[in-house]
């Protein structure tokens, strides 16, 4: 991605390609909207959905949200830090490993519930936590509790959300996990959480991987970019490097905490805050953004009760290792004793598919479905979920598996690429 200005990160080789077919005589035939895309500047292809049916792959509607929405809003979305190594690295990670086609097995019936926690889902595929989503579309995380809810998928609200977690509970119509980022106060802490319990939701994302800070380039570089006076729709659009969007007072999970929780994330936080938490909450906890071995031991030593490998979607640190990378030698930490979810850089199904093959039980995707929540609301949620589960089926059957759990090891090697 480019320092200058987030732009869509999908293969342009393949746009030059539509381009081409476009010039071509087989264009003739096909729809209206397929011809009006063909016939388009390679650029501009994804960018011309106009509904969210009309998308083929979740990359289309990177384009159309970032047409919808204000410059500093979609910065925010598309932001790494630093030189953006890592948001690049999430990618081209995954192209390091190989799936192994198995041929002649029959997958005509395809099961793809996962179990978490004993809640059931219908996806292993699940909504990632992210902050601030009315920045994407009116509706916000409501609207994509009700997608969730119309695909029975795993939704996590984020402690940044512009929902409340009673709000996105209705919506969703089932336990949404929350993501927390504990407030440096412990007496507004244990507020925060205990509010969160009370409203229904039965597992803590404890996130680990913000509290040394992260300095977001892009971001910065879009508020500047973008003309609107901020404060006509929300007081602040400081909070300045590092921060989020510094506007609490539209983050209802702060509602009468007082000025005392500030900042919500902080470096001085450690593995002690679990007991407290455990004595605070009867919830599952688990730890969002492992990324060696080490902390998946100290995860499983301080009993937590899954372990969440993540970089943060490349919005932490700037060292470069792709989140995919690092999930064998935590598998291989955990020895199956509790759950291991994954995400960062997940935009295909054979994404999915490869994280699966390693051991991960859950896959989340974030800026996919921010895009489509972007461009067309619920429906755009609902669509990328769609999409990406077609993906993971076609990706499943070619390595010959017919349920998440018959996903073997052996379906992914590593590929001699990147
Ligand atoms: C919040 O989680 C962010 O990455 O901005």
């Amino acid at each position: 991605m480019s320092h200058s200005a987030p732009t869509p990160s999908h293969d342009w080789d393949r746009r030059a390609f539509i381009g081409f077919l476009a010039a071509s005589p087989i264009a003739g035939g096909l729809p209206e909207v397929a011809r009006r895309i063909l016939a388009a500047p390679a650029q501009q292809q994804h960018a011309l959905i106009t509904e969210a049916g009309q998308a083929l792959e979740v990359f289309d509607f990177e384009s159309a949200a970032q047409n919808k929405m204000p410059p500093a809003h979609w910065a925010y979305v598309a932001t790494g830090v630093d030189n953006e190594d890592t948001l690049r690295a999430n990618r081209t990670g995954f192209q390091r490993f190989g799936l192994r086609a198995r041929r002649l097995i029959d997958v005509s019936r395809m099961d793809l519930g996962i179990t978490l926690f004993g809640q059931q889902f219908d996806s292993p595929v699940f909504i990632c936590p992210t902050g601030s989503n009315k920045l994407a579309h009116a509706e916000g995380e409501v609207a994509v509790a009700r997608a969730a809810k119309a695909k029975n998928t795993l939704q996590m609200l984020s402690t940044v959300a512009t929902t409340s977690i009673e709000d996105a509970i209705a919506a969703r119509g089932a336990p949404v996990w929350y993501q927390l980022y504990p407030p440096r106060d412990w007496e507004a802490c244990k507020k925060m959480v205990k509010r969160v319990e009370a409203a229904g939701s039965t597992v803590l994302v404890l996130t680990a991987d913000l509290n040394p800070g992260s300095d977001r380039i892009t971001l910065d570089r879009g508020r500047r970019a973008d003309t609107r006076k901020c404060e006509t729709c929300h007081e602040s659009a400081g909070g300045g490097r590092g921060g989020g969007l510094g506007d609490m007072k539209r983050k209802p999970m702060f509602d009468g905490l007082g000025p005392d929780m500030l900042p919500y994330t902080y470096p001085s936080v450690t593995w002690e805050l679990i007991k407290k938490l455990r004595d605070t909450v009867k919830m599952r906890i688990i730890v969002k953004g492992i990324a060696t071995r080490e902390d998946a031991a100290l995860a499983i030593k301080h009993g937590l009760d899954g372990v969440y490998v993540s970089n943060h979607g490349g919005r932490a640190d700037d060292g470069g290792r792709s989140s995919i990378e690092t999930l064998p030698e935590i598998v291989a930490e955990v020895k199956s004793r509790v759950p291991v979810l994954f995400d960062s850089g997940v935009r295909r199904g054979t994404d999915v598919v490869k994280a699966l093959a390693l051991g991960a039980d859950a896959v989340g995707i974030g800026r996919p479905y921010l895009w489509g929540l972007g461009a067309f609301g619920q429906p755009g949620v609902e669509k990328v979920l769609d999409l990406i589960r077609v993906e993971t089926i076609t990706a499943m059957r070619h390595v010959g598996a017919t349920s998440v759990k018959s996903i073997p090891r052996s379906a992914v090697v590593a590929s001699g690429r990147g």
